[in-house]
């Protein structure tokens, strides 16, 4: 089986209703962190770690996701006239070539697994990325870049993973590792949400996936998990007794962009890692620690 991972799946087709009333309008994966969209830190990532392909599954109303990436002539040469060439660089990042990015419907919104499983047509025999933008990582080699590298030496499935706090268990997919302080370690279980108190770890699955092609036969068919969903995590588990699953724990600061709190978190560290708004913001936020409010 080939090893190299060129195809990433990008599910977007959640309602964000967390993000209401914003996401009335707006796709969540649009919303902003400093000046960058969600889904644009995912792009980044996924072109730093060699993707090609790029396929989103969205819903209805998310058609201000599809313009993001197109061409924008007008604007473009309104910089240019202007001579806004760091404007226009910046834009760069955001195009697309014709045919690399594809957009899938999800018709009904039967969970994670499900909204994978609507891109299979596009995989084919090959292993495929898959990135929730929601979680947004800080890293300086990208979290998929890295996973790649350490796919190469598994094969199988690779998941990434990170401990969080034992009350939090019931949010995540949860591992069952063979080794507890390796980097990349063998899942002997996985479970999607456990109830608390049941959970065999505190290891949890975050939005970065490497998939064997198997993955995508085992969600054909799969019966619906955790929450009545179509769980992703369960069509993985099928590969423990196949070709393997193995926990990455990545290098790198993640961020819950699906949570309000995360996302508050992750714009404030963003924009403090930004040369150009560094000092004004760390001033304003020591200020605002002083006077206690
Ligand atoms: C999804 C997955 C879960 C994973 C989480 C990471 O859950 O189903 O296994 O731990 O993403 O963010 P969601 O957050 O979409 O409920």
């Amino acid at each position: 089986m080939k090893r190299t991972v060129t195809k990433a799946i990008f599910p977007v087709a959640g309602l964000g209703t967390r993000f209401l009333p914003a996401t009335k309008s707006v796709p969540k994966e649009i919303m902003t962190l400093v000046d960058r969209p969600l889904i644009q830190y995912a792009i980044d990532e996924a072109r730093a770690a060699g993707i090609k392909e790029f396929i989103f599954v969205t819903s209805r109303g998310k058609s201000a996701l599809e313009d993001y990436f197109d061409d924008s002539p007008i604007l473009e040469q309104e910089l240019r006239k202007k001579k806004k060439l760091d404007l226009l660089e910046e834009l760069k990042r955001t195009t697309m070539d014709s045919g690399q990015i594809a957009y899938i419907r999800q018709h009904r919104a039967k969970g994670l697994g499900h909204a994978v499983a609507c891109a299979r047509r596009m995989i084919h025999n090959e292993p495929f990325a898959v990135i929730l933008p929601d979680d947004v990582i800080a890293a300086e080699t990208s979290c998929l870049a890295q996973m790649i590298e350490a796919y190469a030496e598994t094969g199988g499935s690779m998941v990434a993973a990170m401990e969080v706090a034992p009350d939090r268990t019931s949010s995540y997919g949860i591992l069952d590792v063979d080794s507890t302080d390796s980097q990349t370690s063998r899942v002997r279980g996985m479970v999607e949400k456990p109830e608390a108190g049941t959970a065999p770890s505190n290891l949890a699955v975050i939005g970065r996936y490497i998939l064997s092609p198997k993955v995508m036969k085992h969600l054909t068919g799969l019966g619906a998990g955790a929450g009545g969903e179509i769980q992703l995590t369960d069509a993985i588990a099928r590969e423990i007794d196949g070709d393997g699953v193995y926990g990455f724990r990545f290098e790198g600061q993640r961020y819950d962009c699906g949570s309000k709190a995360g996302f508050l978190q992750a714009t404030v560290a963003f924009g403090l890692a930004r040369p150009d708004l560094r000092d004004e913001l760390s001033a304003f936020l020591s200020d605002l620690s002083l006077s206690g409010t």
